[in-house]
């Protein structure tokens, strides 16, 4: 039996800046509403064809292979996390692949939006326990500004958003006490509609329908979130998800050297700030300049952490997320 750590990491944003006021031109809000409400002051959106979920995927582990001082060659699986694909079907997974130009290894998708990155993470470890695989790429990439209805009536849900990706390299470790300790996955379906793009799901319509109607007013592909129905579930789920994985490892809340919460808003970081007594310096925080960009957040913070020597040897990292599902899940990790 072996453990799982991360080898290497990469994260690459769009480089155009879209401010609170950049917003307030196109929709009724303002700087000040969204600052209080979600901590968030600028994001980042893609302004070029060139950029897709898939291609900042990409950009990412291109950073976090050449990190894991490994070539691309050595990576023998992909895993890739988003909920804003560059098609229907097939999954980013496979077009990784092909970009990166690499042989046949298998490439997964994983559909568990904000917590997808941490259920990749989950799946990476068990098949590098189980010695199935020796390095596995992680990959969470999202292009949310191309989906989102950037006018008043979109927008408690378009300001939150921002586009990015991150990833990360899960390689073998034979030291048991170091890399991935444990990690823990929950759900609960019954809220699924609380946070979703419901179309164009197979679920209800025929496609030809939809065609036919073409109905510039149908909000179906546009996110919905009961704000805060998500926010009480989120401070909650956080708090247990962390707990459990602390306990899982007899450790406590002030043995995080680093918590790296999903960046869903400022506001439920901050909860859980002082749920658990964490100073400043234990939690990892970027929302501010990115917005939520979902599937990336993690491996975002993660790795400007590391890149600011946020992220040393030895550290107790925590990684946790909550997101539409609903989903949440922790990794524990010793670095
Ligand atoms: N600018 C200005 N006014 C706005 C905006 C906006 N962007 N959005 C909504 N409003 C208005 C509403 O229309 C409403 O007006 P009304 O009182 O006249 O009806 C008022 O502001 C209050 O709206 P609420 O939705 O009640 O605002 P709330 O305080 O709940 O804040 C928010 C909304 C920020 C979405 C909050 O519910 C929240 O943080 N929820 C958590 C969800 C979250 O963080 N999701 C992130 C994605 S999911 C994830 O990653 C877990």
């Amino acid at each position: 039996m072996y453990n799982s750590k991360i080898t290497g990491l990469g994260y690459y944003v769009p480089d155009h800046v879209v401010t609170n006021d950049d917003l307030s031109k196109v929709m009724d809000t303002s700087d000040a509403w969204i600052q209080e409400r979600t901590g968030i002051k600028e994001r980042r959106h893609v302004n070029s064809e060139a950029d897709s979920t898939t291609s900042m995927g990409v950009k990412a582990a291109e950073i976090a292979i050449e990190r894991a001082g490994i070539d691309k060659e050595d990576i023998d699986f992909i895993i890739f996390a988003t909920l804003s694909p560059d098609y229907y079907f097939p999954g980013p997974g496979v077009l990784v692949q092909r970009d990166l130009e690499i042989k046949t290894v298998g490439a997964l998708d994983v559909r568990n939006q904000c917590s997808g990155f941490v259920y990749g993470l989950s799946v990476a470890d068990q098949y590098v326990k189980s010695g199935m695989y020796n390095n596995i790429l992680v990959i969470g990439s999202e292009v949310h500004s191309r989906g989102l209805d950037m006018t008043t009536r979109g927008r408690a849900v378009s300001v939150i958003f921002g586009d990015g990706a991150g990833a990360a390299v899960v390689s073998r470790e034979d030291d048991t006490s170091r890399g991935i300790l444990s990690s823990h996955l929950h759900s609960e379906g019954q809220y699924a509609e609380e946070l979703a793009v419901t179309a164009p799901g197979m679920g209800k319509r025929w496609v030809t329908d939809i065609l036919k109607d073409n109905d510039p007013n149908d909000e179906s592909y546009y996110p919905y979130m009961n704000g805060q129905f998500v926010f009480k579930n989120a401070v909650v789920r956080f708090s247990e998800v962390i707990l459990e994985g602390l306990q899982k490892n007899g450790l406590q809340a002030s043995d995080i050297d680093l918590l790296i919460p999903h960046q869903a808003n400022l506001r439920i970081s901050q909860f859980v700030q002082k749920k658990f007594g964490l100073r400043d310096d234990q939690v990892y925080n970027n929302i501010t300049h990115y917005g939520n960009t979902t599937a990336a957040s993690i491996p975002i913070a993660l790795t400007e952490a590391w890149e600011k020597g946020k992220v040393k040897d030895g550290d107790l990292v925590v990684l946790a997320a909550f997101g539409s599902g609903f989903t949440w899940g922790s990794v524990i990790i010793r670095w």
